[in-house]
């Protein structure tokens, strides 16, 4: 669909140039014309190659791995647009890096999400559109409006596509994850189960104690992030232990960092399922068992309607 008579102006930085175009041909709107790129010592260099004046723009722009050059780009990109006179700038940011850093873990610890979310702020963005952000209160970090998205009605198509829900619990691999794992059981109508991971005393291993049946079931694990992989390969593990037949997992952002993809070929996790908001590597592509699936239609139609002034949230009803 083109949106608002073609006048939204879509500018992508380097971090997921896939998802980028692919957005761009939901929304039948070619990418603007834009340099990105570096000078000798690296800095980076942004030219905008067509007319903003007074356009609705939108900066496509992961804040993925090298997660400090793509931040750097989604801020000079939005400079570049203040400058040029855009009437309004939305940041589409489908992974938001330092989102982990939401709260100070000890004394003299900084909250980086919050420094994040007011560099862009200040670098000129009006908007924020996201997804699947780590903790939900991050939105109150930007003092522009925020609209998070949620990937679980594309997951939700996919299991439901895919799997005997009869046989399915979903599990959260963390008390913290319990809240977006719950939405997607009941999208499901799947009873919910909850790995408790322990420490009982320092230097001893961790205790993974399961909450909730799995015993003959297919586990679906539901997690934002997947990073090392450890959290999803110990979790398959300890339901394998308790008796369920399968694990699955399916996680929004496939961070994928070292030995990621490697750990969890060779794990017991008979598939992983993540989306493209995280441009995957050619070794995510050729995993025997991760899957990738798109997310340009869900963020497409998410700019659509806020270049209209739609609904947002009503993609989720
Ligand atoms: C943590 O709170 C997140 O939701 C993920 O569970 C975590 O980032 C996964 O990390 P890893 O894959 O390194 O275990």
């Amino acid at each position: 669909m083109a949106a608002n008579n073609g006048a939204i102006k879509l500018v992508a930085g380097n971090s997921n140039p896939q998802l980028a175009q692919g957005i761009a041909d939901y929304l039948k709107t070619p990418l603007t014309k834009a340099q990105v790129r570096r000078f000798a010592d690296m800095e980076i260099f942004v030219e905008i190659q067509e007319n903003v004046r007074g356009a609705d723009t939108f900066v496509i722009q992961s804040t993925s791995f090298p997660t400090n050059d793509h931040l750097m780009e989604l801020l000079i990109i939005t400079d570049a647009l203040r400058r040029s006179s855009a009437s309004r700038i939305t940041a589409v940011i489908p992974y938001f890096g330092y989102a982990r850093q939401d709260r100070k873990p000890g004394p003299r610890t900084p909250i980086s999400a919050k420094l994040v979310a007011n560099l862009i702020t200040h670098a000129g963005a009006n908007r924020v559109l996201t997804l699947d952000l780590h903790a939900g209160q991050i939105q109150g970090f930007f003092d522009i409006p925020t609209d998070n998205l949620f990937a679980s009605p594309e997951m939700t198509r996919d299991i439901k596509e895919r799997f005997d829900l009869s046989k399915v619990a979903v599990v959260s691999p963390d008390v913290g994850g319990v809240v977006r794992a719950r939405g997607l059981a009941k999208r499901i109508n799947a009873p919910l189960a909850i790995i408790d991971k322990r420490r009982e005393r320092a230097g001893e291993s961790e205790v993974m104690n399961v909450i909730g049946e799995v015993g003959g079931h297919v586990c679906i694990l539901v997690d934002d992030i997947v990073d090392s992989g450890g959290t999803l390969v110990n979790a398959a593990d300890a339901l394998l232990k308790e008796g369920a037949t399968e694990v699955y997992a399916y996680i929004t952002h496939g961070v994928l960092s070292g030995q990621a993809v490697a750990r969890i070929t060779a794990s017991r996790l008979k598939e992983l399922v993540i989306t493209d908001s995280i441009q995957p590597t050619e070794a995510v592509r050729a995993a025997r068992n991760i899957r990738v699936l798109p997310i340009a239609t869900l963020i497409g139609e998410a700019i659509a309607r806020t270049a209209k002034e739609e609904s947002v949230s009503s993609l989720f009803d």
